[in-house]
């Protein structure tokens, strides 16, 4: 029997695209769940795919968790009562990873307890460019298979594409992982800035010998773009040291309240994401990176 591709939230786009790209290697079918939600908030869900025996997948976004980590776990209980053998979770964004220590006495550790819950209900998860800054794999917190798939490949080739005389910029120090490998595939060079949060929308930036590189075009390369600060603060620190205006690239594109207008008016000439979360400025594809994470889990 095939392999039921459920669509919990994601973009139709996303959607055809992962199911186009696992329909070329793997028996994959349209699984079926009637989705409604009450005057009172509350979730209605049905699943009407015949489920005994088969695998599932669930190709989720969770931009945006706290509304939809409910109804995740009703499918996901719903589809074990249906009698589905095993439950991949094909979440390109994987939220609650940023919290990753106690900083004050008290605090919850909110990527820990989100992670044992998922752990509970699925088999295996696909994430691409988790932020894992304290931890080193996702093993230290879901217990479960995982893959983890980055899209610096992805980016590497779009700015060979598209941008003239690159300089990748990585804004702080955890940004090193991905910068240094992706201006490695480009054939550029790369900085890391220093970078001091003290706020949510307050961020401190450093750009100390940058003005070495003017004449090349700084490329911001970013896993997350949320309050879009980090990106608005390091295309100001560029500028001071006599670059041009920036391009902006961020992996998940969360653009929280004002940050995609308040961008607009920062020295940054365009911003480009990859489609883990729908936003207008979506131009990396990533349905076959996610598909192909999800071959890996099977071997
Ligand atoms: C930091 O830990 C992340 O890698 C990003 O730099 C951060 O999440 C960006 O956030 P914002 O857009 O709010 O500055």
């Amino acid at each position: 029997m095939s392999t039921l591709l459920f669509n919990l939230f994601a973009q139709d786009s996303l959607y055809q695209g992962v199911h186009t790209a696992l329909s070329s290697r793997l028996s994959v079918s349209e699984g079926n769940v009637d989705m409604h939600t009450f005057p009172d908030g509350e979730s209605y869900l049905r699943v009407t795919s015949e489920c005994d025996n088969r695998d599932a997948i669930i190709l989720a976004d969770l931009h945006q968790p706290n509304a939809k980590i409910l109804p995740l776990i009703y499918l996901c209980e719903a589809l074990r009562e249906e009698g589905i053998k095993s439950i991949t979770l094909l979440v390109p964004y994987l939220p609650y990873m940023r919290q990753d220590i106690q900083f004050k006495k008290g605090e919850c550790v909110t990527s820990k307890y989100f992670a044992k819950l998922l752990s509970q209900h699925l088999d295996g998860l696909v994430t691409i460019d988790p932020h894992l800054h304290r931890y080193h794999s996702l093993n230290e917190i879901y217990s479960l298979r995982s893959v983890v798939c980055s899209a610096n490949p992805l980016i590497a080739d779009w700015v060979k594409q598209h941008i003239d005389n690159p300089l990748v910029v990585g804004p702080d120090s955890e940004s090193e992982q991905w910068a240094a490998e992706a201006a490695d595939m480009i054939g550029c060079p790369y900085i890391i800035l220093e970078k001091t949060r003290t706020g949510d929308k307050q961020v401190a930036i450093t750009a100390p010998g940058a003005s070495k590189f003017a004449g090349r075009t700084p490329v911001l390369i970013d896993d997350i773009i949320s309050t879009g600060r980090t990106m608005i603060v390091t295309s100001q620190a560029l500028k001071a040291e006599g670059l041009s205006e920036a391009v902006c690239i961020g992996v998940h594109a969360l653009f929280s309240e004002d940050a995609y207008e308040a961008m607009q008016d920062a020295p940054i000439a365009s911003i480009y994401s990859c489609n883990t979360v729908n936003h207008p400025t979506n131009k990396i594809e990533i349905a076959e990176l996610l598909a192909d994470g999800f071959r890996k889990l099977l071997v």
